[in-house]
């Protein structure tokens, strides 16, 4: 793929990947890379131009990250951001030096010369700051274009080298003009804004069809979006030279199952389905704990799938719905393991291919999604919400039996249409019912009843890692709950989880 490249140039910051999104919503492609990527490397991909992001360092502790001085004689238009000014002035030559005060969060900023890289936007403008240190002298050929009372350059620009820099961070909303801070820079390298999905749609199958030729694919399909989208793109590319397994452990949601197989049995590929429901119930007989679940469905999603496989004999490439932020490090330590997120449709090791093919390794979730749409997924599929691998296994607290997991899809059924109808599925990032174990006193007509307590659970993230309960309208709330405990047996009480992530999790389990 040949767009037009910006490189986000990424020195551990936290909105690294809000950087990249943000170009990209503006049909430029860019790519994450990390700052000790070579100036050789940078050369090579000449990029049109370059991002800074922020870092939690200080260029004047030991070890801290930093650039070649080269990269600034690249004639490469340079945007620095919080610590990428602080990196562009300490290497230009500049003086940067921790402030008296702080600032953080909201802050007012003026603008005090005539710049490119503020045009169309108000002399005074509210800007999102966090820093520590600040730049106490700019590097030659620099002017300061704006400040705040607290960092008398909050702006710099040298505009014979189209160096930009600013303390502030412009990516985030709170940055009132930040979009049309980026936008300015982009116009400033002239990209020619060349991506775009219906772009990237042609491209992608253009070049997985150059790729696989004759030969034979292999996909584990989950019905997940993004195995669903590489589906589409392969079995445009080269048809019945695909295979998907489509294994279904029976843990699947209300009428999923022949979704996805209504939306893939047509399409030219070779679908099969493995209808593996006993086998899986079989396995999780009697077993409690969620990490014993995770595992033993994970071990024997890859059973099924390797015995299917190799009724298939020989493939030459297995594909996958790695994503860009999959694989986009942000370079900061490691982070506990809470959970072990076992990805059902991970690579099975005994299954007989050459080469892994990852045709979205470069999109964004969202652009993944615009792409399902582009290829003629239906918006079910295409803007489904994440779903775990091990299903609703961790959704029936305790032991799992067939006549739980029923309960459970028949009232999360009514959740989910309850909320489409109110409009809201786009909104809240993931919602789902989960059956607790608990069963308390009831009274139904004239006669008690001792039944299960259902949780009905909505949050609001974008990486998942934290995430803040959704404030979902009482009346749709209402509705839900009459509706379930009205066409649902053997619930008589429903709760709605307000804890957000942490301290909780998105899963009960
Ligand atoms: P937690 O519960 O860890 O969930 O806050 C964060 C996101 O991950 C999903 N999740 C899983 N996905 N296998 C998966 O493929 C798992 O075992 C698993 N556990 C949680 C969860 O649905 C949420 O989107």
């Amino acid at each position: 793929m040949k767009n037009e490249l910006a490189i986000i140039l990424d020195f551990g910051g936290q909105y690294n990947q809000l950087i990249a999104r943000r170009v990209r919503d503006k049909n430029v492609y860019c790519e994450i890379l990390p700052y000790t990527t070579s100036i050789e490397k940078i050369k090579e991909l000449s990029p049109k131009g370059i991002i800074f992001t922020g870092g939690p360092n200080s260029v004047y502790a030991d070890g801290s990250p930093t650039v070649s001085k080269e990269i600034f004689e690249l004639g490469i238009p340079i945007l620095g951001i919080c610590y990428g000014m602080q990196v562009m002035t300490h290497v230009l030559g500049g003086k940067v030096e921790t402030a008296d005060k702080s600032e953080f969060g909201k802050t007012s900023m003026t603008l005090t010369e005539d710049s490119i890289l503020y045009s169309g936007t108000p002399k005074e403008q509210q800007v999102w700051m966090s820093h520590i240190d600040y730049i106490k002298d700019m590097p030659a050929g620099f002017k300061a274009i704006a400040k705040t009372d607290n960092c008398p350059v909050a702006a710099m620009e040298n505009k014979e080298k189209n160096l930009y820099a600013i303390q502030y961070h412009a990516e985030v909303e709170n940055s009132e003009y930040g979009d049309q801070i980026i936008e300015n820079f982009l116009k400033i390298c002239n990209f020619s804004r060349d991506w775009s999905m219906e772009s990237y749609a042609k491209v992608a199958v253009k070049e997985v069809k150059e790729k696989v030729g004759d030969k034979r694919v292999l996909l584990a399909l989950s019905g997940g979006v993004d195995s669903s989208v590489v589906a589409a793109i392969i079995s445009k590319a080269v048809g019945d030279q695909l295979s998907c397994i489509f294994v279904d452990h029976g843990l699947m949601r209300k009428n999923e199952g022949d979704e996805v197989e209504a939306a893939f049995k047509d399409s030219g590929m070779h679908f099969i389905r493995v209808n593996a429901e006993e086998r899986f119930l079989g396995k999780l007989s009697g077993i409690e704990d969620p990490e014993q679940k995770r595992k033993i469905i994970g071990e024997e999603f890859i059973r099924v799938f390797e015995e299917e496989a190799k009724k298939i004999g020989t493939v030459d490439f297995l594909a996958q719905g790695t994503i860009y932020a999959d694989i986009v490090e942000s370079g900061l330590g490691d982070s506990a393991v809470i959970k072990s997120h076992h990805n059902v449709g991970g690579l099975p090791e005994h299954v007989d291919f050459k080469e892994i093919i990852e045709p979205l390794s470069h999109l964004f979730k969202d652009e993944v999604r615009k792409l399902g749409i582009e290829l003629g997924l239906p918006e079910y599929l295409a803007y489904r919400q994440p779903f775990p691998g091990p299903g609703l296994a961790i959704r029936v607290m305790g032991e799992i039996t067939k006549e739980k997991l029923d309960i459970l899809r028949d009232a999360d059924y009514i959740f989910r249409e309850e909320i489409a109808k109110a409009g809201l599925d786009k909104d809240v990032s993931q919602y789902f019912a989960v059956l607790t174990n608990n069963r308390t006193v009831g009274v139904k007509g004239d006669f008690r009843t001792y039944d299960y307590t259902l949780a009905l659970r909505g949050v609001k993230s974008t990486d998942f890692m934290t995430a803040e309960w959704y404030r979902i309208p009482y009346e749709v709330l209402d509705k839900a709950s009459t509706r379930i405990v009205n066409e649902v047996g053997h619930i008589n009480r429903i709760v709605y989880d307000i804890t957000s992530k942490p301290p909780a999790t998105v899963e009960w389990e």
